[in-house]
């Protein structure tokens, strides 16, 4: 449950930024939001605030009935280790690590046994498509390959809240699908609440709801059918079916 109130970020600089300007919602649990917007209307500011990367001006964010705005350095910083998964608009990977350690880190920090997290990291990485990739470093790496380890790097500790900043920016069509499936199947099996930015409406229809910002505003909300979402989930990004030979055939 992500619960917000009356949130405002103001970038103090020469010239003061009101990014957010007053902000209130509630995701309840397992939910998938996509959040939509103009380029600059806070969306990153906001997903900032929630993954405790920044501080708002004002305002409350309860994440499962934490105060997270109370928390000390230290309590935040395993809040997050435990709790969120982050996909970081610019990816933010440690250039020094190669991609699999990338992708397990999260787990090696929580103490997590070193089997178990390359079995885990390895497993995900197989998801996103690149376990041929594992040992490349990261300038080794598409940008679409590196956006799939930060995507991965997130998703490791199966945390309860995963936030993810255009999570297919820079991917193609089938690595789209794939990810947003992915996305999808998490939150229906292991009821992770997701909080998406998209710039793409067709992405939007993966999600039960879609929250717009305006102007640092919430402007709208609107809540996708169950049958949209089945109809994005089975044939959106979908390149597989012009070269299914049934698709071709006249009938
Ligand atoms: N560190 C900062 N200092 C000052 N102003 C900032 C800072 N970060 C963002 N801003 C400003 O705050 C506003 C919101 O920025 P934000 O990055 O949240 O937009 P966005 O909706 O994520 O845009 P995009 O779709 O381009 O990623 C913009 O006007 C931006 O210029
Ligand atoms: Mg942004």
């Amino acid at each position: 449950m992500i619960e917000v109130k009356d949130l405002q970020k103001t970038y103090t600089g020469k010239v003061p930024v009101h990014a957010l300007k007053g902000v209130s919602f509630d995701i309840p649990s397992g939910q998938f939001v996509a959040l939509m917007g103009p380029s600059g209307s806070g969306k990153s500011t906001l997903l900032h605030q929630l993954a405790l990367l920044d501080t708002p001006t004002s305002g409350g964010i309860l994440l499962d009935g934490v105060d997270i705005l109370s928390l000390s350095q230290h309590a935040a910083t395993d809040f997050r280790l435990r709790h969120m998964g982050y996909v970081f608009q610019e990816y933010a990977l440690i250039p020094e690590l190669n991609a699999i350690e990338n992708a397990f880190l999260p787990l090696m920090l929580l103490g997590i046994h070193r089997k178990e997290y390359i079995r885990i990291a390895g497993d995900l990485m197989d998801k996103v498509g690149l376990s041929d990739r594992l040992h490349h470093l990261i300038s080794e790496l598409s940008g679409g390959e590196q956006q799939r380890v930060a995507i991965a790097r997130a998703l490791v500790n199966k945390s309860k809240i995963l936030f993810a900043d255009e999570p297919c920016a820079n991917l193609d069509t089938e690595n789209k699908g794939i990810v947003l499936r992915l996305l999808r199947k998490l939150c229906n099996e292991l009821g992770q609440t997701i909080l998406m930015v998209t710039h793409e409406p067709e992405q939007r229809e993966f999600a039960d709801r879609v929250l717009w910002l305006r102007d640092g505003r919430l402007e709208k909300e609107e809540y996708i059918s169950k049958d949209t979402q089945e109809e994005a989930l089975h044939n959106g990004y979908r390149t597989d079916i012009s070269s299914d030979p049934d698709y071709l055939k006249d009938d």
